[in-house]
């Protein structure tokens, strides 16, 4: 079967390949055996080949945060999941045509969801979800503040914020996306920039915001949080930009506003299996209806997974880049 190797970390276009490797075998009693349909290129997976991610395994070592599959043979005490269903996985190392995982990590997604789609539930929904449910208690009619906000994650923060009432300022790097993020329910859309607290105050008419999400770091960071009110809140999630948060102190110091950061596993590690499952299946419903959904820009077979990995490294995309192991869907 096909798998994508790293065999040095670099240049992801120049590290990674695709390899020829032995199968996953059959499932033991506990595991899952699936058929990788599709999977999309995240930044965090650039990261992860350039050896600069959390996580910087031995080499060599597989790619690939999530992914969509087809299951293909269950172990005898899998009872969730069986041949033929539609499955995320919450492990990592997706970028091959199969994989062997434990039952309790194969996430079943309703038959008939889009398999484009389903490829990429398993991260940039739960995120926007926890990050607008689990830091500040918003009501309707409440403002937020993003950045990135016309990356899948921003996109999706805006159709969840909307969904509960609530109103939202999307900072852009570039124009021309206004119209775009407003159909999906944003309420104003700012290039992001030296003046932006006093645009966001404007147009806001000095609302005040009590969540700000984050993820580019550096000065970025810092004009995002000059635009919260007193005592809020400032989730940074991602550092589009590698630089760490520049913050000016003095919206610690006088204004009390708390710098904090997210990551998905650590916010869904703090709730039961049960409840993990409840959520996804909640999102995969959103999906199912055409509430949620992310553009993809391009589809590569793996084959072609030096040129998939260049054309997600450049800014200006229309969407994700994905990848389809097993031919195309
Ligand atoms: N902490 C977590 O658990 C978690 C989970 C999911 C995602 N994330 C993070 O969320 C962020 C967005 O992920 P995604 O999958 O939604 O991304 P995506 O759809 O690939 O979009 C990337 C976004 O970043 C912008 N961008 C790229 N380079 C930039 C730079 N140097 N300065 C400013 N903006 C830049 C792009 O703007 P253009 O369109 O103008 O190029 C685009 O808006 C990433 O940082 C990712 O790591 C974190």
């Amino acid at each position: 079967m096909k798998q994508v190797l790293i065999e040095r970390y670099g240049t992801p276009w120049d590290v990674a390949r695709c390899a020829d490797v032995a199968d996953v075998g059959a499932p033991d009693a506990d595991e899952v055996v699936f058929d990788v349909l599709a999977f999309p290129i995240n930044p965090a997976d650039m990261w992860f080949c350039r050896g600069s991610y959390r996580l910087k395994p031995p080499l060599p070592a597989t790619p690939g945060a999530e992914c969509v599959g087809r299951v293909t043979a269950v172990g005898a005490s899998v009872k969730h999941v069986k041949p033929g269903d539609l499955v995320i996985n919450l492990q990592r190392e997706n970028w091959a045509q199969k994989r062997r995982v434990k039952g309790d990590d194969a996430i079943p997604l309703p038959a008939g969801i889009d398999l484009r789609q389903a490829a990429m539930v398993r991260i940039n929904p739960p995120t926007a979800e926890l990050m607008l449910s689990d830091f500040v208690d918003l009501k309707g009619g409440d403002w937020l503040i993003q950045n990135v906000a016309n990356s899948a994650v921003g996109r999706l923060a805006i159709v969840l914020a909307h969904q509960r009432g609530l109103r939202t300022v999307n900072v852009v790097r570039r124009a021309g996306l206004a119209d775009e993020l407003r159909r999906l329910g944003a309420d104003l859309v700012l290039v992001d920039g030296e003046d932006l607290a006093r645009r966001v105050a404007a147009e806001t008419r000095d609302a005040p915001i009590r969540l700000g999400l984050e993820a580019i770091g550096g000065a970025a960071t810092g004009r995002i949080a000059d635009c919260l009110a007193t005592d809020a809140t400032l989730v940074h999630y991602g550092s589009m930009s590698g630089e760490n948060p520049d913050v000016n102190r003095s919206n610690f110091i006088y204004r009390g506003v708390r710098l904090t950061g997210f990551m998905l596993g650590r916010f869904l590690g703090r709730r039961k299996p049960e409840k993990i499952r409840e959520i996804y299946a909640a999102l995969a419903q959103q999906v199912m209806d055409g509430r949620l959904s992310a553009p993809v820009d391009t589809v590569y077979p793996i084959d072609d997974i030096k040129q998939a990995l260049a054309h997600a490294d450049r800014g200006g995309r229309s969407g994700k880049i994905l990848v389809c192991p097993n031919g195309a869907i």
